[in-house]
């Protein structure tokens, strides 16, 4: 059992354990409704936005849970909206990767993030399919199932695969990433469009993608995977290289290729 985390800012008491526990009985409801997709309803918040019965029962179930063994923090659901704590809050993504949830697709996940005046202190992110956990607590290194992970050692760009995403589309931009993404992808050998950010952060913290980027996030999509992108060794930063959390322009590295890739974005 691993210990509470313990930030200076704030005596705080979760464990990985507790957080693992939640996370994967969270994923249990989400493979019910994935096992039986021709009875869910799918619905459209917006054009090129979808949610499901899943998304709204899985964050049904996070919220109930995570507010009674936590009374002292708020809770902000991408579907739910935010309780009246704003300080310290659960962030949570119910199923990030929606549209591929609602195709039968693998690539999905669940995002759950504590974040404490604005510091992220632990997050998790579960993709049921693939049965993978992935876990950080601020300062204590990130783990996929159990076992340490750290990012790639791709030190060339040329030969670096790397992922995005277009949620700049969704908002009709004029940015679109378009012309960022074949612009790189000229630079590199393999690019990817995985449909999850939460989980595309996580490839990174495990060495499977060399860098990630998008624009246009919100801060349930990213809190998760980027505290553990960071714990793995990563790069966290704005597409200018200013370094954080900017889920409006996130440019996520494995740290080696990062010069050579941020003159691109
Ligand atoms: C989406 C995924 C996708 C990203 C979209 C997000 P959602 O999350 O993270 O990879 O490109 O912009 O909205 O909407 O399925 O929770
Ligand atoms: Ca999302
Ligand atoms: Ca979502």
């Amino acid at each position: 059992m691993s210990n509470p985390v313990v930030s200076e800012a704030a005596q705080i008491r979760v464990t990985r354990a507790a957080l693992e526990k939640v996370i994967r009985d969270a994923g249990v409801i989400g493979m019910n409704y994935f096992k039986n997709l021709k009875n869910v309803e799918v619905n459209k918040k917006a054009a090129r936005d979808f949610v499901t019965e899943a998304d709204v029962a899985i964050e049904a179930f996070l919220k109930e849970t995570l507010t009674r063994e936590y009374p002292e923090y708020g809770f902000w659901g991408e579907e739910s909206g935010q309780s009246a704590d704003q300080t310290s809050r659960w962030v949570v993504d119910p199923i990030d990767g929606t549209h591929s949830f609602s195709k039968g697709q693998y690539c999905w996940s669940i995002s759950v993030a504590l974040e404490i005046d604005g510091d992220i202190v632990i997050g998790a992110v579960y993709a049921p399919v693939l049965n993978d956990l992935y876990i950080a607590e601020k300062g204590k290194g990130a783990f996929k199932n159990g076992e340490r992970i750290a990012v790639s050692d791709e030190t060339n760009l040329g030969d670096a695969m790397v992922a995005t995403g277009f949620a700049c589309l969704r908002n009709y931009l004029t940015d679109n990433n378009l012309e960022r993404f074949c612009r790189i992808a000229q630079q590199t050998t393999g690019q990817r469009r995985f449909g999850s950010a939460a989980l595309d952060l996580c490839l990174v913290a495990d060495g499977q993608v060399d860098a990630f980027w998008e624009q246009e996030l919100n801060l349930y999509d990213v809190a998760a995977g980027a505290l553990i992108a960071q714990e793995a060794g990563g790069t966290l930063t704005d597409f200018k290289g200013n370094p954080g959390l900017f889920p409006k322009q996130i440019l996520a590295t494995n740290g080696k290729i990062f010069d050579q890739i941020l003159p691109l974005m």
